[in-house]
């Protein structure tokens, strides 16, 4: 949600600015900006639209060893060249770009009217960069960039990660965060500043992550580097560094047309590196729960905060749960939950879900449960994001970056490791027996292969995309494990096709559902031979006898359904426990195909973001 980008060093900062963009677009693309400085001048270029569209726009490219850079998610004010980033303070003194929300703006913007200041966007961010000018300018003696900063933040509430620069301090970024995420790299003599790791590690793997109310000072001339970092209470920290492991290959599209397709493909290789380590001599390992083993085992209940995907592996896996663990579990919106007054007990486990680590509600949501005591659990995929680092027990998926706004390597990762740490409490607990653990455990190792198999059927999901990408709306059914799967497959259409689809069980079909259903209605059933096969027959029945078009997931070489449907899509035969690994493979294939034939923007859909880092 919105990516911002700065630098600080010897080189121009220009294309390492533009690069950046580029790398972070996934977190938001409506507008795009960069300010320079050079010999006490602040140059702003922004423009509506894509990153592309800003480098078309700027003809010659600007001078400059400082600079900031913003790719825009908008919240205040539509995408338009005024509301882009960076913003300029009244004076042109100060710039500005932000990721977040500041919540009391409007009262900000009153007094600071009245006090003659005059506004050219509709954005909350051009009021904090008018604030942090009033406050510098307005005592007996003009402050420091970094003191101004810090005294306006102590007046604004919501969230932020800002980047600002003055035009009589050309040596200086100043930093700050408070919600939205801000990575520093420190490489030879330059710094790089992001809203994640991403645009960054081409030139350094040596990171600080700011935390919550820090501000960084970063200054760098002929004779020196310096770097200061400080609560906005004006506390001095150490700053903590961090090496990173990501490649710069993992963030290229390697050939693959869409970064969403190259994920799809990735997924052998990302569960397997997400389970490595994690199986040995057909037992679970799960040593970062360390210390908090007892906790976990003794929970009378697990409750699963996350969103969008992430929320839909977290419904997954209360089925692995219940099934395996028995223990009760809440799957619950993030941001619901934290509206509500949920009744959290000191025993609660509670696991966040989040590929990015990030998301404003979940990060919000977690921070409710700890201070009320639970035991926080988290599953994210970004080692060091904000979610992690607030957790008792980080939990890593190894799905390397994901790219794509719609989430695909990140769900089949994130239920792998929730099976396997469902698999490690029934295992502490003596619910299973070893054998039953290690034939699960035999079945799922094989998986990665299965999903090879899967993808080398590409094919016949792109015929039926043929078929099928004109349709208006589409339903997608499933019952038990195969329930989340039709939330998830319909999510994928919707993301990047525009298709309307709804994802229902398919027992609640008859309650309202069919009432939809005529012959322009595609009706797509995970109706694989599990447990719920005869139902979910049954319900393809209902479906055909009103016309209705209907595609099945099917396990391969099921002639019974073959006969009576529309369409076949054949996945290998597993047990209910895999069928989300197998079946969740073809969903994203067709989603991608119909998107892909529908000419829309795949791994940027219009109005999402990858990284929700507001409320
Ligand atoms: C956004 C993304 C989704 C993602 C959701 C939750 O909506 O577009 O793909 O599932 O956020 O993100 P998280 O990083 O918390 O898993």
């Amino acid at each position: 949600m919105c990516g911002i980008i700065g630098y600080v060093g010897k080189k121009e900062a220009y294309e390492i600015l533009i690069k950046g963009l580029e790398r972070l677009e996934y977190r938001g693309y409506d507008s795009a900006g960069v300010a320079l400085l050079s010999n006490n001048v602040i140059s702003v270029y922004k423009k509506k639209g894509k990153v592309a569209e800003l480098k078309n726009f700027i003809q010659k490219t600007p001078k400059g060893n400082i600079g900031i850079a913003h790719t825009r998610w908008a919240t205040h004010g539509s995408p338009s060249d005024k509301n882009a980033h960076p913003q300029l303070s009244n004076s042109g003194n100060i710039a500005i770009v932000h990721n977040g929300i500041i919540e009391n703006y409007l009262a900000i913007k009153e007094v600071l009217i009245k006090k003659g200041y005059k506004f050219k966007s509709d954005t909350d961010t051009e009021v904090l960069v008018n604030l942090i000018e009033d406050i510098r300018i307005n005592g007996s003696k003009k402050l420091n960039l970094d003191e101004a900063v810090r005294l306006a933040l102590q007046k604004v509430t919501g969230a932020y990660a800002i980047l600002v620069l003055l035009k009589d301090e050309p040596d200086t970024v100043v930093i700050a965060k408070m919600g939205s995420p801000v990575v520093l790299g420190i490489g030879k003599e330059e710094f790089f500043i992001a809203s994640d790791a991403t645009p960054i590690i081409e030139y350094t793997n040596k990171v600080i992550y700011l935390e919550d109310e820090e501000m960084a000072i970063i200054k760098t001339n002929r004779e020196s580097n310096k770097i200061t970092i400080k609560t906005i209470n004006n506390k001095i920290k150490n700053p903590n560094i961090h090496t990173i492991k990501t490649k710069i290959e993992e963030l290229e599209k390697g050939g693959f047309k869409h970064f969403m397709l190259k994920e799809i493909f990735e997924q052998p290789h990302a569960i397997k590196d997400s389970i490595l380590g994690r199986i040995k001599n057909g037992k679970v390992r799960m040593e970062e729960i360390g210390e908090y083993k007892n906790n976990l085992l003794n929970a009378k209940r697990i409750i699963i905060l996350a969103c969008g995907t992430s929320f839909h592996a977290g419904l997954e896996s209360k089925y692995f749960f219940e099934e395996y663990s028995h223990i009760p579990v809440l799957v619950e919106y993030a941001s619901e939950f934290r509206y509500r007054k949920p009744v959290i007990y000191k025993d609660d486990v509670v696991v966040a879900i989040s590929q990015s680590g990030e998301t404003a509600d979940t990060l919000a949501a977690v921070k409710l449960a700890k201070e009320q005591g639970a035991t926080i659990f988290s599953l994210c995929n970004v080692v060091g994001s904000s979610i992690s680092r607030i957790a008792h027990v980080p939990i890593y998926t190894f799905a390397g970056p994901e790219i794509g706004v719609a989430s695909t390597k990140a769900f089949t990762t994130q239920i792998a490791v929730l099976l396997l740490l469902c698999l490690f409490i029934a295992s502490e607990k003596r619910l299973l027996s070893n054998k039953k653990i290690q034939n699960i455990l035999t079945e799922f190792e094989n998986i990665p292969q299965k999903i090879e198999q899967i993808l080398l059927e590409d094919k016949s999901v792109k015929e039926i995309a043929l078929k099928l990408y004109e349709m208006q709306n589409f339903i997608y059914l499933g019952r038990g494990y195969g329930f989340p799967l039709a939330l998830e497959g319909a999510l994928k259409l919707k993301e990047i096709s525009y298709i309307h689809a709804e994802g229902y069980t398919a027992g609640e079909m008859k309650h309202g559902l069919l009432a939809l259903v005529d012959k322009n209605m595609p009706v797509l059933f995970i109706a694989n031979k599990g447990s719920s096969y005869e139902k979910v027959v049954s319900n393809i029945m209902e479906v055909k006898a009103r016309n209705g078009i209907v595609i099945s997931l099917i396990t391969k070489g099921d002639a019974r359904i073959k006969k009576i449907v529309d369409y076949v899509i054949e996945i290998p035969e597993t047990s209910d426990v895999m069928l989300p690994f197998v079946a969740s493979i073809p969903l994203q294939l067709l989603a991608y195909h119909i998107a892909l034939l529908r000419g829309c923007e795949i791994d940027k859909p219009r109005n999402l973001a990858k990284s929700v880092t507001v409320e």
